[in-house]
């Protein structure tokens, strides 16, 4: 029998709902056509933004979306993408697939996703290849209300009023496709750059360093050193993978896996909690009142590209092993809440572990979707402590056999979301609630074969269905996971 001990009194960090981010990149067909078709488009759009979709993301609550990239922000030049459309610069996409990049979504038509999405938006600047001046009239263009050389600008362009951006990312992967920099080297370009980024009015910039892959822990040490004081969040990514002899070019399918490769998949997501954990540490010994939060800002599956698409556009299918991802990584995610303060997955459309598929106007929405949507009553609650009591599984790469995370909402509703990863066998499960005497239990299910996805000629393979296999008395619920599942549960008095 697995056990959640759950006490709704021992209330934790509340849940930033930003921990449900999603990060939208010049990348194949993530803006283009994904989200972006332009205004004399056949698909219906408003203003150019693809309805099906903006209506999709909206239903997960979508928070934030940080963009432009990715590597391609450190490649970017923002006032190519401003003005009247037929005259913006074309340039190569030389990152990704050297594809023609003709600038028709910018600046305004991102900060228009934003308002169509009621979303928060994210900008990452360019360090590798931008300047300080340059960066610092993107957030004048921006946020500036007054007379100024950008105010005025942004004027010419159509918007009078300054928009309001609270997130800013300086540089993306510096230690790599954004400028190959050493962590000291970084630092002092942050430093630099940090400087001049104002805040004009009521606008107040939340400054994001660029943190550390993985395991890098060396990054973040020497980051925090030099820089600390000067930046509200350091980033962290984190890429699930798995590959031939674990070399990065010999990515395996994303649907075609046999048994060891989903428990390996999920073996490696899991290392989520300790990388958070140990940067979290680091971070703790330059700043021990944790000022500083962690922003998880890219985090997902990378598999090989479906057969016959683009290498450079990063097209995968998304199978219920990504769901099992997703789930995994979001109650990490939930866990850490005290230091996490945002996450990002990426990304959004038609790129990686995506949570919408697109093709002409026809839309998928993703079993990575539905653990999104299975999570959102999770957005600024309060953790609750719980603890599991459970068994591993996995053979050669273990993961337990119920993995949880637990919040209370304002209106006192306790919601729990369960994982059971296991291929093939049934997880009884007991939720032993202190603090709480439950009247009323719901549940919503995800469940599948590990290698079930949806596509355009089956969209609901994998759907969310009602759960109605809990059985409640006050002081405990019972409930028998299916293999391959995730479960949102709500207990309410
Ligand atoms: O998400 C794809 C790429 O992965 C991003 O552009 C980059 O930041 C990371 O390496």
């Amino acid at each position: 029998m697995n056990r959640i001990y759950i006490n709704t009194k021992e209330q934790k960090s509340t849940i930033n709902r930003n921990i449900y981010g999603h990060f939208a990149e010049h990348l194949g067909r993530c803006i283009y056509n994904g989200i972006f078709v332009g205004d004399d488009s056949t698909i219906p759009n408003e203003k150019g933004m693809r309805k099906d979709v903006v209506e999709a993301l909206r239903n997960i609550k979508i928070p934030v979306l940080r963009w432009p990239g990715g590597c391609f922000a450190d490649e970017y030049h923002w006032k190519d993408g401003i003005g009247e459309k037929a005259s913006r610069k074309k340039m190569v996409n030389t990152h990704w697939g050297g594809v023609v990049e003709d600038n028709s979504f910018g600046t305004h038509e991102f900060m228009e996703l934003c308002r169509q999405l009621h979303c928060e938006p994210y900008i990452n600047g360019n360090v590798g290849s931008g300047t300080v001046q340059e960066m610092s009239e993107w957030v004048e263009y921006l946020t500036f209300d007054g007379v100024s050389p950008m105010a005025e600008l942004r004027e010419k362009n159509g918007k009078k009023d300054a928009w309001r951006v609270k997130y800013w990312g300086v540089g993306n992967e510096n230690w790599g496709c954004g400028g190959n920099m050493r962590p000291e080297f970084y630092a002092d370009v942050y430093r630099q750059f940090a400087t001049y980024i104002r805040n004009y009015g009521e606008n107040k910039i939340y400054k994001i360093a660029c943190g550390a892959p993985d395991f890098n822990y060396d990054w973040t040490d020497k980051v925090m050193q030099i820089a600390a004081k000067h930046m509200d969040a350091l980033t962290l990514h984190y890429y699930t993978f798995v590959a031939e002899g674990d070399f990065w070019e010999k990515k395996l399918s994303a649907t075609d896996f046999d048994e060891p490769t989903y428990y390996k998949t999920l073996h490696k997501a899991m290392k989520m909690d300790e990388i958070i954990t140990k940067h979290a540490e680091i971070m703790s010994k330059y700043d021990p009142t944790h000022r500083v939060g962690i922003i998880v800002d890219e985090w997902g599956t990378w598999f090989a590209v479906e057969p016959g698409t683009n290498p450079g556009f990063l097209y995968q299918q998304n199978t219920m092993r990504d769901a099992m991802v997703a789930g995994l990584t979001l109650n990490i995610f939930n866990q850490h809440s005290n230091r996490v303060e945002m996450a990002n997955l990426a990304q959004t459309v038609n790129v990686l572990q995506a949570v919408i598929l697109t093709e002409g106007d026809k839309m998928v929405l993703t079993p990575t979707y539905h653990v999104f949507d299975l999570f959102k009553h999770h957005h600024d609650a309060k953790l609750v402590h719980s603890y599991t009591e459970t068994t591993q599984i996995g053979g050669d790469f273990v993961v337990p056999n119920v993995q949880a995370s637990a919040s209370v909402d304002e209106n006192g509703v306790l919601t729990a979301t369960l994982v059971n990863p296991s291929v093939s066998a049934p997880a009884p499960v007991e939720l032993l609630l202190t603090g709480i005497e439950g009247k009323n239990a719901t549940g919503r299910i995800l469940t599948g074969a590990m290698q079930d996805y949806n596509d355009f000629d089956k969209t609901d393979n994998v759907k969310i269905l009602p759960f109605n296999g809990i059985t409640l008395s006050q002081a405990k619920a019972e409930l028998t996971l299916p293999p391959c599942s995730v479960v949102e549960v709500r207990v309410s008095t």
